[in-house]
């Protein structure tokens, strides 16, 4: 069965799927993308990344590509052409197409594409496969609150770790703190027990809708997350490590920088953790989402 693409308004074989070379994604990463798991054939935290996707968008003022209702209905139906039950959606708008020229162009629309990938979800086999995460510098701008496509910096940070042999790379801001993963967010239980991870105040880290989920079902389950920066030495330190993203979902960390976290396997409070973020994302369904269940 082929693999199909969404771009600008039609459902394409893959192997065809692209944009213009003006279009301003390609010259000057003009555009916003957001990553959303599919798993069981249900979209999850749909709400929450188009929230994210509207608010990054807006920050930019590209307009958003179509009405949310009509991204919702087409998120679905390329999940039916493709067949997925499993993995993820990528989708990307851009400023749109123009020749090249800094300022924003007048009377352009933006770029809209949408690709699915395949993922398999299995609990269990994630708690096992404990990552090593390396620390790196921090080298991006200074509005890490936007998704954006200008990923140069967190390129140069996962292939840093790959090049160590690590899963992914925890940056570390010019004051010396952890801000996040090259894709994820970065989570501790620090020496005395407690879950920490850190603000996403001030634009210096982006705000993980997963996060977001985690910090609602541990408010649930009265679990005390603080909120505030950690360093490598005390992430060194730690007793348990995770990261979460809407990919990798709480994918828990054994060894930073060569340290090994805890016994080196997924901790007690990340496997909790785990599976309360897979019920949730799995079994409860907010009211406004049907089941997806392409057969
Ligand atoms: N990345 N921080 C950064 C820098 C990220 O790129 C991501 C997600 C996150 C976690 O956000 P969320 O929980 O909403 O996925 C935090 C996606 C998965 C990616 O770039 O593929």
């Amino acid at each position: 069965m082929p693999r199909i693409a969404y771009v600008n308004g039609r459902y394409v074989p893959h192997a065809q799927a692209s944009v213009h070379v003006e279009d301003r994604g390609f010259q000057f990463a003009d555009s916003i993308y957001e990553v959303i798991a599919l798993m069981n054939g249900r979209l999850a935290d749909e709400e929450g990344h188009l929230d994210r996707l509207e608010r990054s968008l807006s920050e930019l003022r590209i307009a958003l590509p179509m009405p949310r209702k009509s991204i919702r209905i087409v998120m679905r139906e390329l999940v039916r052409r493709n067949r997925l039950k499993n993995g993820s959606i990528y989708m990307q708008v851009t400023r749109g197409q123009a020749q090249r020229d800094f300022k924003f162009p007048k009377g352009i629309s933006p770029s809209f594409v949408m690709i699915v990938y395949n993922a398999t979800y299995d609990t269990e086999a994630r708690k096992k496969a404990v990552k090593k995460v390396v620390t790196v510098p921090d080298l991006r701008w200074k509005r890490r609150d936007i998704k954006s496509t200008a990923l140069l910096p967190q390129v140069l940070a996962k292939q840093a770790a790959a090049d160590k042999g690590a899963y992914e790379a925890w940056m570390i801001d010019d004051d010396g703190y952890i801000s996040e993963g090259s894709s994820s967010n970065a989570w501790i239980v620090d020496g005395k027990g407690n879950l920490v991870t850190r603000p996403t105040a001030n634009n210096r880290i982006l705000k993980g809708v997963t996060r977001n989920a985690l910090q609602a079902l541990c408010k649930r389950e009265k679990i005390k997350i603080i909120e505030r920066a950690f360093t490598a030495k005390e992430a060194y330190k730690a007793k348990e490590a995770f990261t979460s993203s809407a990919t990798a979902l709480i994918a828990p960390v054994g060894e930073i920088d060569g340290h090994k976290i805890g016994n080196g396997k997924c901790g007690k409070i990340t496997a909790k953790l785990f599976d309360l973020y897979m019920d949730y994302a799995r079994d409860n369904p907010p009211p406004q989402q049907e089941r997806w269940n392409p057969k």
